[in-house]
Parts: C-alpha cells; sequence; structure tokens
C-alpha cells in the first residue's frame, strides 16, 4: 500500500507571508488528515521561511491525537536539524543534502562521497527507534553504497521523470524502474518512497510502473491545485489516485 504524505511547506510559507498567523499551520494540517491524507510532511530550513522548528512539537501533538498518521520530518542533518527532530521520535526523518539558501531540494546524496556521514548519521537516528529515508537521485553508481549506510528507505528524487513526464513517459519513468529493480534484488530490506514534483498528471503512472512504493510525499502541486479544487477536492483527487493504484 502507498500513503500520500502532504508536505506543508508552502503552507506554512504563505502564513509566514504576514505576521497573522493565516493560514493557521495546524488546522490546515488538521484539516489534510480528516480530507484523508496518510501522513504530513515538513522540511524545516535553517532560515525558517517554511515551516519553523517551533511548528515541529505541535504538529507531533496534533497528530498523536489521530490513528496512523506518519509524521515525516526532512532536512540537512545538520546539528540544529537533528537536535529539532529526534527528541521528537517522528516516524520518519528524510535526510536531504540541501544546502541552506536552496528554493527546494535539487538533488539526492552522493551516497559515496557521503558515505561516512550519512552512515554515523542513520545509525544515530535508528538508535532512537525513528526511520530513516535517505533523498536519492535515480543512479546505481551511488545507490551501490546503501549497504554501508544502511537506511530503512530512499526517496527517489523524481524531478526528472516529471520534467519528462509529457514528453516521453515511458522514457522518463525508466531510469526510475532500473533503480528499483536495483535496491528492491539487492538491498530487499531497503523500501522506496518518491517525491518532487509529482502531481495529478503523472502520479498514476509512477505508481503503476513502480508498485511497491511505499509513501509519496506531495506539495507544491498539491497546494496549487487546492487553489483551483479546494482542498477537500484536491486531497481526494490525489488520494484516489493513490488507492487506485495496480496491486
Ligand atoms: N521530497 C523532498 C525531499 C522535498 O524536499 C520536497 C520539497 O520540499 C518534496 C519531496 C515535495 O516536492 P513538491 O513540493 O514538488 O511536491
Amino acid at each position: 500500500m502507498t500513503l500520500l504524505s502532504v508536505n506543508v511547506n508552502k503552507f506554512a510559507l504563505l502564513r509566514n507571508a504576514r505576521d497573522e498567523d493565516r493560514p493557521n499551520l495546524m488546522e490546515v494540517c488538521k484539516k489534510c488528515i480528516q480530507f484523508g491524507v496518510d501522513g504530513i510532511t515538513v522540511h524545516p530550513r535553517p532560515d525558517e521561511r517554511h515551516t519553523k522548528y517551533s511548528d515541529l512539537s505541535d504538529l507531533k501533538k496534533l497528530i498523536s491525537h489521530f490513528n496512523n498518521i506518519e509524521y515525516n520530518i526532512e532536512g540537512y542533518p545538520s546539528d540544529e536539524f537533528l537536535n529539532h527532530t529526534i527528541d521528537l521520535s517522528p516516524d520518519q526523518i528524510t535526510l536531504v543534502p540541501d544546502p541552506p539558501e536552496a528554493l527546494t531540494s535539487s538533488f539526492g546524496w552522493d551516497c559515496e562521497v557521503n558515505k561516512n556521514l550519512l552512515k554515523k548519521i542513520v545509525k544515530k537516528i535508528q538508535s532512537n527507534n525513528i526511520r530513516v529515508s535517505l533523498f536519492v537521485n535515480p543512479s546505481i553508481h551511488s545507490l551501490q553504497y546503501l549497504n554501508e549506510i544502511n537506511p530503512d528507505r530512499v526517496e527517489l528524487y523524481t524531478y526528472d521523470y516529471a520534467k519528462n513526464f509529457k514528453k516521453d513517459k515511458s522514457k522518463s519513468i525508466q531510469p526510475y524502474k532500473e533503480v528499483a529493480n536495483f535496491i528492491n534484488s539487492n538491498f530487499p530490506k531497503i523500501f522506496l518512497n518518491a517525491g518532487h514534483d509529482l502531481n495529478l498528471e503523472n502520479l498514476k503512472y509512477i505508481l503503476d510502473e513502480i508498485p511497491n512504493i511505499k509513501e509519496v510525499s506531495i506539495g507544491h502541486a498539491l497546494v496549487c491545485d487546492s487553489l483551483t479544487y479546494g482542498l477537500e477536492n484536491t486531497i481526494k483527487k490525489y488520494s484516489s489516485i493513490v488507492k487506485l493504484k495496480k496491486l
């Protein structure tokens, strides 16, 4: 089964535009959960222009009132990030190699170059009983090092898939299928997540082509679509794609 996790950073960005706590992030997250998402993802960055570190414990409290809602916190594993996240015991921490000034995550980890850093941090997070996912490019070369790093999941960075989808969807999914097969056959204990630039047009195809994706995290397109369809209808549209996938 694939879970739909909504990345609420863009709602927080809108809230931060004025000093009025509108929209209230907890109310938005509560609605997202009531309308059918399976999880909430946040990506606090050092400048706190999206979700702030102070949002993290409020979200933890909110999510704990619901059954089976996944709390995923993603970000660069600086000491500051780890200090704000590990003690909260989210369900998952997704490690992303984005520099502080990044507009959005635009590449996954080079697992060869960052092997020792990732090994140490993955172990530290797992020793606190938190699942760890690594944001990765669809590159078999880099993923060979996963056996030493030993994360629980990898999140496939789907920007290239989404960018090329309109031109040639079968070609755009090919590297992702190869990587998914590589991981399934070489690391049967590492499961797959996917995220970035997924939307109402391209979501079904990736889920049909790579049927064992455990979680998709979707932010930008879902927030944009909710301006057109409303939040409830938008979540229902995404959620029905996730639930209707083949299998
Ligand atoms: N996954 C990661 C690691 C991200 O950094 C982001 C964006 O913050 C997403 C998924 C969601 O991407 P999008 O906003 O394009 O849906």
